[in-house]
């Protein structure tokens, strides 16, 4: 079971890995050094959280082992916005991971701190990233022109939003399908 926490100096341990190549997994990093991937775990994550965003680990409940990275970043405090970001390593893709990390922050950043707004910018070729938006039950709201730049260059990007309107239409269905259920 994945479950986040802040990252610590034993994250990116080779047992907490798997044994994989340590490193925050992300689309953009170039390969991490060892003293790199040190200083993300105990400065860098940590002073980001001081005033632009706040990132975690996700790791498996289990093993401990590192399956990705979610946080939130460009936090506007007085309009109550802020965007998240995620990856997960290659090794733990194709288990809604991502989606599942995207769900408990947007609860926690509305319900548990009064945001407005949380929002999610995908490459268009990003198929997988705006799919996972959506399983998290973020609307699309259009396309930001050559707004982005990944390695290939630069790249419209998709936008997607979350907002305490959508966390309730959420509520409110999944109420209606566990009344459902029950009544079967
Ligand atoms: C985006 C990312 C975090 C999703 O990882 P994940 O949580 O393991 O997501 P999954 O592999 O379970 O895929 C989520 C959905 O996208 C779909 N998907 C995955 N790859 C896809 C692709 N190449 N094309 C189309 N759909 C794809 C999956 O089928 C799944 O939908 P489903 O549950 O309806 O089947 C992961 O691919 C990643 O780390 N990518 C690199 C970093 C990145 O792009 N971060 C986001 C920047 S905006």
């Amino acid at each position: 079971m994945p479950v986040i926490g802040p990252w610590h100096a034993g994250t990116l341990r080779p047992s907490a890995s798997g044994g994989q190549p340590s490193g925050p997994p992300g689309p953009n990093a170039q390969p991490y050094t060892r003293q790199g991937s040190a200083d993300w775990c105990t400065k860098i994550s940590h002073s980001l959280g001081t005033g632009d965003g706040i990132h975690f680990a996700i790791v498996d409940a289990n093993t401990d082992r590192l399956l990705g990275t979610v946080g939130l970043k460009k936090t506007d405090w007085r309009g109550l916005v802020s965007e998240i970001g995620y990856s997960v390593a290659p090794w733990a893709r194709g288990r809604g991971i991502a989606a599942e990390a995207t769900r408990t922050i947007g609860h926690w950043l509305m319900v548990d701190h009064g945001f407005q707004r949380m929002e999610l910018k995908a490459a268009t070729g990003n198929l997988a990233s705006q799919w996972t938006a959506l399983k998290a039950c973020l609307q699309r709201e259009g396309i930001m022109r050559n707004a982005g730049f990944i390695h290939a260059g630069r790249v419209d990007l998709v936008l997607f939003t979350l907002t305490p309107d959508d966390l309730k239409s959420q509520f409110d269905h999944d109420q209606s399908r566990a009344n459902t259920a029950d009544h079967r």
